[in-house]
């Protein structure tokens, strides 16, 4: 595939390869945003692209080992995911983050950061607070419902609604492959994803 097809124009940062893009899942913890990633990075890895993730809880355990869940410590974590994540775009990868960043000012941040080195795709899993519960797949909103967890996000700690994203997938009753599906249709549209090619 050659890179120039889809090449942006970034005149300021003549090192970019092009072709690079971060796909930013957000939404609350249990919506669905891994595992709606972990179907959407294959297909992009099928059509030629170079898929990076960047996942809350993996990078919890190293670049932001040691970060915790106030606001202070959630907007470091979120910086860190969106300097790296352009550093990757900047260099012609597909980067998939996924992390609850409930703050709009932080989600904000990481888009500016990124969109000095190509477009930032934001998407916004919009499962509900009571279908997180019900699903619970960790059995933290059993605690934090109880109060043994301070701090949770959609129980007693704020997420703000992304206010313009470039997709909203609602899950409920949704399989997470179809999900997936609209997403990487949403990309073909934007031009960032070459259309599947017929075998
Ligand atoms: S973020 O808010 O800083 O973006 P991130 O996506 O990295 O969060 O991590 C969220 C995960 O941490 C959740 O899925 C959950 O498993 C765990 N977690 C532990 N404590 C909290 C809390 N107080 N609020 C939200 N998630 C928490």
């Amino acid at each position: 595939m050659s890179q120039h097809i889809y090449a942006h124009e970034h005149p300021e940062s003549e090192s970019d390869r092009g072709g690079g893009f971060t796909l930013w899942f957000t939404g609350l913890s249990g919506s669905g945003k891994t595992t709606i990633a972990h179907h959407v990075g294959p297909e992009l890895d099928r059509r030629g692209l170079v898929v990076e993730y960047l996942d809350g809880d993996t990078v919890r355990t190293h670049l932001s080992r040691g970060l915790g869940f106030s606001k202070e410590d959630r907007d470091a974590h979120i910086e860190r995911l969106g300097w790296v994540a352009s550093r990757v775009t900047r260099h012609g990868g597909a980067v998939i983050v996924a992390a609850i960043s409930p703050y709009e000012q932080a989600r904000a941040n990481a888009r500016a950061l990124v969109e000095e080195h190509g477009p930032f795709v934001e998407v916004y899993v919009r499962t509900s607070v009571e279908e997180c519960a019900r699903r619970d797949v960790n059995g933290l909103y059993a605690k934090a419902f109880a109060g043994e967890i301070k701090g949770f996000t959609g129980v007693d700690d704020p997420y703000e609604e992304p206010p313009a994203p470039e997709i909203v997938v609602d899950t409920e009753g949704v399989e997470p492959e179809e999900s997936a599906a609209a997403v990487i249709a949403k990309l073909e549209e934007m031009g960032l994803v070459p259309a599947k090619v017929a075998a």
